[in-house]
This record gives C-alpha cells, structure tokens and sequence, in this order.
C-alpha cells in the first residue's frame, strides 16, 4: 500500500523544504510532490513533480469559485496516482486547504491503496503554533501524524508542544549557525551538498579553517534534519 507523506505548516520558512530535503535523502526511492508558488527543491528537480500554486491563496479562497476548487485537482490526482512511498512538499499557506480536501477524500484514497500521513513543522514563532493545532486536527483520519519542533527561532514552552502534539511523536531540530557560504551551497545544491562538496576546492576558495567549518556545518546540518525525521521516514517505508 503506497504511502504518502505530506510535510506542512502555514507559516513561512519553518523548515518544511528541509525536512521534506531529508526524507528526500533518508528514502531515495521515493518521488517528491512539491506544491508552492516557485521551485525550491532544485536539486532534487529530477524525482520532484512541481505543481504551482498562486501566492495569493487567502484572496483565492475569500473570493471563492470555480477556479479556487479546482485549483488543486492536479496535486490530488498525483498522489491518488502514488504506487510507492511519495514525499509531499507544501508550501506556506496552502496546508490547510490542501489537507482538508485529502482529508474528505482519505477513505477514497484508501480504496485506492493509499495511506495518508503528516508530518507538522513547529518553530517557536506565534503563527507556526497557531498554525500548527489546526493542520492536525484536519488531518486526523489520516494513517499517522508526526511533529517536529525546529528550534530555528528557539526552544518551544514544552507545555505549549505538548497540548499540539498531544500523542503523537515529536522530534527535535536543533538550530545549526551556518557559515554563509554553508547557506549558499545548502541553497543551491540542497542536503546532499555535504557529501558533494569538493574539500579541496573549499580549502582553495577559503582556506583550510573555513572550508572545514563549511563541510562540518554541511554534515551536521544534514545529519540532524536526517535525525528529526527518522519516525516520519520510518512510517514511509513501513511495509512497503
Ligand atoms: N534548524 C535549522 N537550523 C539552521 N537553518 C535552518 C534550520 N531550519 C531551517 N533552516 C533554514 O531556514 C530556511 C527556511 O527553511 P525552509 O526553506 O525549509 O522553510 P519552508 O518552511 O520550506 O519555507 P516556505 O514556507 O517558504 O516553503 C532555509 O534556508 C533552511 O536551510
Ligand atoms: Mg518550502
């Protein structure tokens, strides 16, 4: 039965694409589903099937129509057409929409052989946890949900986590302080950066401290985001 497993928060750069980067990486076989307004997950283009959305969802919603509800036919289609364990990438402000048709079609899609999941994002900012409570609860006919609280912007109150997560699994990113150059590499070429980089190339363009500390931010990064993903990744490949 073909897993599908969406990566969501409403709330903006929370860490949704790097936590989908590491599923990406934790489980090679499987396609990704990247829905949002521009292509990010540029490295992983070759198994990424990109829909666009429009940015401006909110409007779209409040004025309604035609246009609005068949906005995500096409993405519903791809992952009722899922014949292994697929990623799916949401971007911010499309989450709730998104989940709540699934959830209305879960049991169709469990006819199909489908088995919905969610994995939440959670940084320690007002929207995130707002967010976050919401997306649960509408997925709650899925097969299995999962919370990772990205200590981007800090720790969050455990009080707080807790009354999100309620039973579910909850894993921990550690925010990692990346040299510059760290970011623009991760940018471009993704998790899989730290084991592409050249070493010899970055002692040339920084020298020897620096270069290091580029490769060690790279792994360590790569490492823990494969780390907080573990149980979402495990759910994935479960009895396929
Ligand atoms: N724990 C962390 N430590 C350091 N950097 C992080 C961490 N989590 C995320 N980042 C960085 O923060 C930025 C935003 O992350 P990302 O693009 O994954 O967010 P997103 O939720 O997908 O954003 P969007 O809503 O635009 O789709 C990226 O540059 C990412 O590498
Ligand atoms: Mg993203």
């Amino acid at each position: 039965m073909p897993k599908v497993l969406c990566v969501g928060q409403d709330k903006g750069g929370a860490g949704k694409s790097l936590a989908a980067r590491a599923l990406a990486e934790a489980v090679p076989s499987a396609p990704i589903i990247e829905v949002d307004s521009t292509r990010r997950l540029l490295e992983l283009e070759h198994r990424t099937s990109f829909f666009p959305m429009r940015a401006e969802r909110s409007e779209i919603e409040r004025t309604g129509g035609r246009a609005a509800r068949a906005e995500f036919d096409d993405v519903i289609n791809a992952i009722a057409s899922a014949t292994e364990p697929t990623i799916v990438d949401i971007g911010a402000n499309t989450g709730k929409s998104l989940l709540s048709i699934l959830a209305d079609l879960a049991p169709d899609l469990a006819e199909g052989g489908i088995q919905l999941g969610l994995l939440v994002i959670v940084t320690n900012e007002p929207g995130a946890i707002a967010e976050a409570s919401p997306l649960l609860t509408t997925a709650k006919a899925f097969d299995a949900s999962f919370v990772l609280e990205n200590r981007l912007r800090g720790p969050i109150d455990p009080a707080t986590l807790k009354a999100i997560a309620g039973s579910r699994p909850v894993s921990v990113l550690p925010e990692f302080n990346l040299e510059d150059q760290a970011q623009q590499i991760l940018q471009g070429a993704g998790l899989v950066a730290a084991e592409l980089v050249d070493a010899k190339k970055l002692t040339e363009l920084h020298g020897i401290a620096l270069g290091a500390r580029i490769r060690r931010d790279l792994t360590a990064l790569r490492l823990g985001a494969m780390q907080a993903v573990r149980k979402p990744a495990e759910w994935l490949v479960s009895g396929a």
